[in-house]
């Protein structure tokens, strides 16, 4: 990255409070809302694979994944780039730095894309080019736990506040991307009219093997069970805490402080439990039920 961008970038990020903005109502990071129609415009291509999730789901372990399928198991040539170069992120936008969407643009077929936006926002090219989408998604409570400690150590989003209040914000979906419930239930209800293939992240932890031989059929790529291997020990949480191109300490601190919380921090399903009071668990779970009621959709929140 161009160091005197890096330099402006990181006045601007010192010296900024992060704001948010809203897209039809959904809350986004004030940048986004700012390049509202560039992102709205964006177009894919029919080969582009878009990978879509709720923060903290588990997105750079899927792009990994997928990145590594695309390669056929070519460790070194997946690690080429880190993991926010190799696979732009459209909803982002953080200039003079970088844009989601400039850095797609510039890039060669096939693309990987990331996205968190809910689907309602999703950028109509990607239906019209009938782009496969992989959704990740990650049961709430482990979310709402990993989130808290990315916004701690993201400089780039509002501070969190104390746990107690993210606990409000996140069930109220007071947050950056909205409401996680509104997220994967209008995901769930949209999969079976287009190409998409809707994951679980719990799913993946259990028996990791099985869900990239599902991703892989999904993208039509059969691969050996050698380098299906080679996936899945690339992409342990181990391995990936170590890969400075998956771990983003490629990113400087004034960014992403991994002092303060590392972006790979336990990978876990049921982290929830060291975090949520017995009262705030309570609560969550009357809300729970309420919003999640008749959506057909479970997840599992212990393995
Ligand atoms: P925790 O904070 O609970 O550890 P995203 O990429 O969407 O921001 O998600 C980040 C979350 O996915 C973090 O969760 C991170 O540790 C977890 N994660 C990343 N790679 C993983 C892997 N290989 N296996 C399990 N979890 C992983």
């Amino acid at each position: 990255m161009d160091p005197e961008l890096m330099e402006k970038f990181e006045e601007m990020i010192k010296n900024e409070t992060i704001k948010m903005g809203e897209i039809q109502g959904v809350p986004l990071p004030a940048n986004t809302c700012h390049v509202w129609d560039l992102i709205k415009n964006f177009q894919a291509r029919e080969d582009d694979i878009l990978i879509a999730t709720f923060p903290k789901a588990g997105t750079t372990w899927m792009q990994e994944i997928v990145d590594l399928i695309m390669l056929n198991g070519d460790v070194e040539r997946s690690m080429r780039a880190p993991c926010f170069i190799k696979v732009p992120f459209i909803d982002v936008n953080a200039k003079p730095l970088m844009s989601g969407v400039e850095a797609a643009n510039t890039m060669e077929s096939p693309r990987l894309i990331k996205t968190h936006l809910p689907i309602q926002l999703v950028p109509p090219s990607f239906w019209e080019k009938n782009v496969k989408v992989i959704y990740l998604a990650r049961n709430a409570k482990d979310c709402m736990v990993s989130y808290y400690h990315f916004q701690r150590m993201n400089k780039g989003l509002p501070d969190p506040g104390t746990w107690d209040e993210y606990f409000s914000s996140f069930l109220a979906g007071n947050i950056a991307w909205g409401s996680w419930f509104d997220h994967v239930i209008g995901w769930w209800k949209a999969k079976d009219e287009r190409q998409i293939l809707y994951v679980f992240y719990e799913d993946m932890i259990e028996d990791p093997e099985r869900e990239i031989r599902k991703v892989s059929n999904f993208l039509g790529k059969d691969l050996t069970e050698n380098v299906l291997d080679t996936i899945c020990q690339h992409t342990s949480f181990n391995t990936m805490k170590k890969n400075p191109m998956a771990n983003f300490t490629a990113l400087p601190s004034f960014i992403f402080d991994q002092s303060i919380s590392p972006f790979m921090r336990k990978g876990e399903v049921g982290d929830w439990k060291n975090n949520f009071l017995v009262a705030q668990n309570i609560i969550f779970d009357v809300e729970y039920k309420k919003k999640m009621e008749g959506s057909g959709l479970h997840f599992r929140t212990e393995l």
